[in-house]
Order: C-alpha cells, then structure tokens, then sequence
C-alpha cells in the first residue's frame, strides 16, 4: 500500500443522455463533403450500459466525441443531465480508440493525469490507480513507461485513466480491440462488475458482437455511413453478468440477430466501396 491521504468521496449516480435529430458532416481536405452521421436520436437512461455496434467508417468515434463535447454536430442536439453539450464533459471518462498515453510518464502518473489536469492532488488516488492496474493484470507496471509496453498493455492502462476518478458518464471507444481473446472476456466482466457498482451511464463502441451483448443493457446498430440507427435491442440477460451468461441460449440468439444486422451494413459498405 502506499500513501495514507484519505481519498475524497466520488461521483458515482450515472447521468442521462438524450441525442436528437443529431447530424455530422466534415469537409475533406479537398473540400469534398463527408456525411458521417445523419439523423441520429437516442436516449439514454441515468446508469444504462448501451453498447453501440456498426461497420468501420460509420461515425460512431465520431458520435462519442459529439457526445463528450470534443467535436461539434452540424445539425441537431446532445444533452448531458438535461443540458445541451458546448463543450468537453469535465466529468466524463474517456477512452478513445488509440491510446494516448504520455510517453514521458510513467503508467501511475498517466493515470493521475486525471486529476492533475482538474488542478487535484494525486497523493489521495495513489492506491485507488494501483487498485486499477492490479485489476487489469498490470500492478507491474505503475513505474515503467508507456514506450515500453505492448499496444494491449498500453490500452489496460488507458481503461485505468478512464475510470480512475469514478466518472458518472464513460465514454469507451473500442477499449478492448487490442487484447488477446482471454484478456479481453476478462477484463469485460471487470467492466461489467466496476459500472454496476458506480452506476455510471456507459456509451461502449465495439466491433465485438459478443460483448456488444455481454455488457450492454442494450446494445444499438448502426448503418453503414452515413450513421442512423438502424435497430436498438434490450438485452435481457441475467444482472449481475459473469463468464456463465455466454453459455446461455438466449446469448447466442441475441449475437446471432445482432451480426445478422451488421452483416447486411458490412455488405452495404462493401459494394460502396466497389462502385468508388
Ligand atoms: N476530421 C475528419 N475530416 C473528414 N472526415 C472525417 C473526419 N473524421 C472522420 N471522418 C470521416 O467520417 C466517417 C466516420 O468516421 P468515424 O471515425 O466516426 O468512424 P467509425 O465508425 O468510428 O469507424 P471505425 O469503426 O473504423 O473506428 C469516416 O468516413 C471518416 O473518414
Ligand atoms: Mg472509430
């Protein structure tokens, strides 16, 4: 154990989200237009788990980011808590699909950067960084460096720095794309377990069907680009979620209708690709 400075209490009631109408177009450098998202509503209850599923290039980073004001839509609105997001949620966690580590810090004080960057003392989070790492199989490396660590290493400690300071609102953007199959199964039942004791909102983006479904209390499809929501499914599953509920029928019926889904979008995206 180190340190003895009493951590201060957290926020841990989840917050509500409510997107309507929302809709994204970049220009490209030459000009063109990019219509990533386009008529998007959902809404999201305080405390849900929504994984959110659709082919590569849809827009959901794109939406994430939206939604944790570091981008900005072209038409319609994100609310957090009932107000409108101008700009970066201070009280979200994120995580996004690369990494984003300091290579010139060591994996604690990446994960302290959460608080630094409120203007808080570290010392009182010390042990509850180290608790996050040990959980991640990573308690080896609170003082190397991020350079020194494989892309999955790395990504368990950015799952730390996302959760460190018990955010009501999480944001993970293919969290587990870099981890070998077991590590990952385990680390989505740690996920599963850290989120129901929090009670945090959690908008999950993955490729992955089948924890699409073992964490999500839903889990939403999107379109091939430009992203709509093409179908929202309640994933009822047994609460609390440990290794046992991926054997159950009901499981495999819910991944065998959500890949049916995205195998249609995957398809659309192919012959777009074809023609262009
Ligand atoms: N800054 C930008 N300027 C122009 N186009 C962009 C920009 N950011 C994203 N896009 C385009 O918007 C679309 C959506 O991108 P986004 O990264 O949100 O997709 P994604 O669903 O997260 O894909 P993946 O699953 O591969 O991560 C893509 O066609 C992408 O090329
Ligand atoms: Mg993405």
């Amino acid at each position: 154990m180190t340190g003895t400075a009493k951590r201060p209490p957290t926020t841990s009631a989840g917050l509500p989200l409510r997107v309507e109408g929302l809709g994204k177009t970049f220009r490209s450098a030459r000009g063109a237009a990019v219509r990533a998202l386009d008529g998007i509503d959902l809404t999201i209850g305080a405390g849900e788990f929504v994984s959110i599923l659709g082919p590569s290039g849809c827009g959901k980073s794109t939406l994430l980011a939206i939604l944790a004001g570091l981008d900005t839509a072209t038409d319609g609105t994100a609310s957090v808590g009932g107000r409108p997001v101008t700009a970066p949620l201070v009280d979200a966690g994120v995580m996004f699909q690369r990494d984003l580590l300091l290579d010139w810090h060591t994996c604690e004080d990446n994960i302290l950067m959460q608080f630094r960057m409120r203007g808080l003392a570290t010392a009182p989070y010390r042990d509850r960084a180290r608790e996050l790492l040990a959980l991640v199989g990573m308690e080896h490396a609170a003082q190397r460096y991020p350079r020194e660590l494989s892309g999955g290493m790395r990504q368990r400690v950015a799952i730390c720095r996302a959760l460190v300071h018990e955010p009501p609102l999480l944001f993970l953007d293919e969290p587990f794309g870099a981890l070998d199959a077991l590590t990952r199964e385990n680390l989505n039942t740690e996920l599963a377990a850290l989120t129901a004791h929090s009670g945090a909102t959690v908008v999950f983006v993955t490729h992955g069907i089948d924890e699409a479904v073992f964490l999500g209390d839903r889990a939403v499809v999107m379109s091939a680009r430009p992203g709509r929501v093409i179908a929202d499914v309640a994933i009822d599953l047994p609460v609390p979620r440990g290794p046992q509920v991926r054997e159950l029928p009901q499981f495999t019926a819910y991944t065998a209708r959500l890949r049916k889904l995205l195998a249609h979008e995957v398809q659309a995206v192919a012959v777009e690709g074809a023609r262009s």
